[in-house]
């Protein structure tokens, strides 16, 4: 039989015929220029496979404007925006708090491999404010230089919210790396980030997120549904999905959290973080339901899937998989230096944990919760499998005290101290972190800050400590010590000859 296809116009084609040509070059100005041209509703077309280079921000200048690409392609013939090297731009496209504006069909590159970490940047996208009804769907959004690939951002006034935003079909990431820089800037950088009441965050693949990959901020009224949140390969990642920020006055009324897809790949801490005590701050009072987190899955290497600390007036907590996850965590990941409760958790490979008293209110949690034994406030205490001894050769190690520890071992930390003293903790001590060995020789008024205080293991072979360039502790192996070798037992600290002999220990006094 023969069939007879009928031409048929889709609606996207007509848009785009009537909004005329589109956009194959320029940069941030050609956009902004479009967009105040066209006033209110204005549907600013890009062609297929553009690359428009922006050294500066593209912003709405009227409601119910659009920013697309022509045909609405889905895949990587999406047009691209990205942040040209040399300048500091960060947030690529802001929503300028208009009701209505739509993103669709682009691909949002901040392009922090080449222009680098922004320090203080904004997020690649910044819609929000008190607007409504604002829609970015089937956009990329990566490589941000600041702290988001996607920010919808609150009004910061009651009688006028955020609302009603839907942020749906979008591939996001990767988004930051782990560990901060020379400087000490935080790398990491988040999936979506929501604050904004009654909005949808649905069908997204949010993968590479190094901070939260959803964070819901308050929100309340929002849905969180049929999401897939996958950590990166190469980079630990916080949490996947995050209910732990006091926006709205702690309000998570309504808020539900479906059905979404969560997968560790190298490390996520937490998979769905919920209350006030559960990240690396407590905020001042507990977060506040009711909210549902039912039919979520979550598996591979997540050390903690759903923990719950800071939470009343409402949760329900069913349906969740957790069958998944990597199995014994110690695989992929270290809790060593957690607090001794978590310790706990972990090495019961625990995935539902929550702990009873910081619990308030109606709740209905699915089978198989554990409870904490303490008050636990920070699940992001966990790393990656951790040594259990480290070598330094002569002239490698040479830290300021106070500059965090110089071996992180499994179980053991060790830190020069800002009064000169160098500790071994024991923090596996179920009574809490205990110091095992210290060199003494402390200096009474402290190293001052900048510090005066130094450890060198030096050209010579000599450990030695010094404040303000006089000698205060040394291990006495000048010209015979080679390798100082920091261990997870007992004597700590060896340095070796060059055969390999134990010349110095920390059974000997100096
Ligand atoms: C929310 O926004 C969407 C997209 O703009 C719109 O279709 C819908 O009508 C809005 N809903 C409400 C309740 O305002
Ligand atoms: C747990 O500790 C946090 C931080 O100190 C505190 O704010 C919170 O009230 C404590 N929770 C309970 C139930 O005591």
């Amino acid at each position: 039989m023969k069939v007879i296809y009928k031409t048929v116009l889709p609606l996207a084609a007509l848009v785009s015929l009537a909004s005329g040509a589109c956009i194959s070059s320029g940069d941030q100005n050609t956009i902004n220029s479009a967009l105040s041209a066209g006033n209110a509703g204005a549907i600013v077309q890009l062609c297929a496979n553009a690359v428009i280079q922006v050294s500066g921000q593209i912003t709405f200048t009227a409601e119910n404007q659009e920013i697309s690409t022509q045909g609405y392609p889905t895949g990587s013939s999406r047009a691209t925006i990205q942040i040209a090297p040399g300048n500091s731009a960060s947030t690529i496209i802001g929503g300028g708090s208009f009701s209505g504006i739509r993103i669709q069909n682009i691909q949002i590159d901040g392009n922090r491999p080449n222009a680098g970490l922004q320090q203080g940047g904004g997020a690649n996208i910044e819609i929000g404010g008190g607007a409504t009804g604002q829609v970015v769907s089937h956009v990329a959004s990566r490589n941000p230089r600041g702290w988001s690939c996607l920010h919808i951002i609150g009004s910061g006034n009651t009688a006028s919210p955020c609302a009603n935003a839907t942020i749906i079909n979008n591939d996001i990431g990767p988004c930051g790396q782990s560990g901060t820089d020379a400087n000490g800037n935080g790398l990491w950088a988040d999936g979506i980030s929501l604050d904004c009441t009654n909005s949808l965050v649905q069908g997204n693949t949010i993968t590479g997120s190094t901070d939260g990959g959803v964070v819901i901020f308050g929100s309340p009224g929002s849905t969180v549904t049929g999401n897939t949140i996958t950590s990166s390969a190469e980079y630990l990642g916080f949490g996947a999905i995050n209910m732990v920020d006091g926006e709205y006055d702690g309000s998570y009324a309504g808020v539900s959290v479906t059905n979404n897809k969560i997968v560790g790949q190298k490390m996520f801490n937490l998979g769905i973080g919920i209350g006030a005590n559960v990240w690396s701050f407590n905020d001042p009072y507990p977060l506040k339901g009711p909210v549902t987190i039912a039919g979520n899955t979550i598996s591979g290497s997540v050390s903690f899937p759903i923990a719950i600390n800071g939470w009343a007036n409402g949760i329900t907590v069913t349906g969740n998989t957790v069958s998944g996850v990597t199995s014994p965590k110690s695989s992929f990941a270290d809790a060593s230096h957690c607090s001794a409760a978590i310790q706990t958790l972990f090495n019961e490979d625990a995935s539902l944990i929550y702990y009873p008293a910081g619990v308030t209110g109606a709740q209905n949690l699915q089978s198989g919760f554990v409870a904490a034994s303490a008050n636990v406030t920070n699940f992001l205490c966990s790393s990656t499998p951790l040594p259990n001894s480290i070598s330094f050769n002569k002239n490698a190690l040479d830290v300021v005290s106070d500059s965090g520890p110089f071996a992180d071992l499994h179980g053991v930390i060790m830190q020069y101290q800002g009064d000169n003293n160098v500790v071994v903790l024991d923090t596996t001590n179920p009574n809490g972190e205990t110091p095992v060995w210290a060199s003494g020789h402390t200096v009474s008024g402290g190293c001052g800050s900048p510090s005066l205080c130094d450890m060198v293991f030096q050209g010579d072979g000599n450990l030695v400590t010094y404040y303000n360039g006089a000698p205060q502790w040394s291990t006495g192996t000048a010209g015979v010590g080679n390798t100082m070798k920091c261990l997870n037992t007992a004597p700590w600290i060896q340095i070796l000859d060059a055969s390999g002999n134990v010349v110095w220990d920390t059974t000997k006094s100096t």
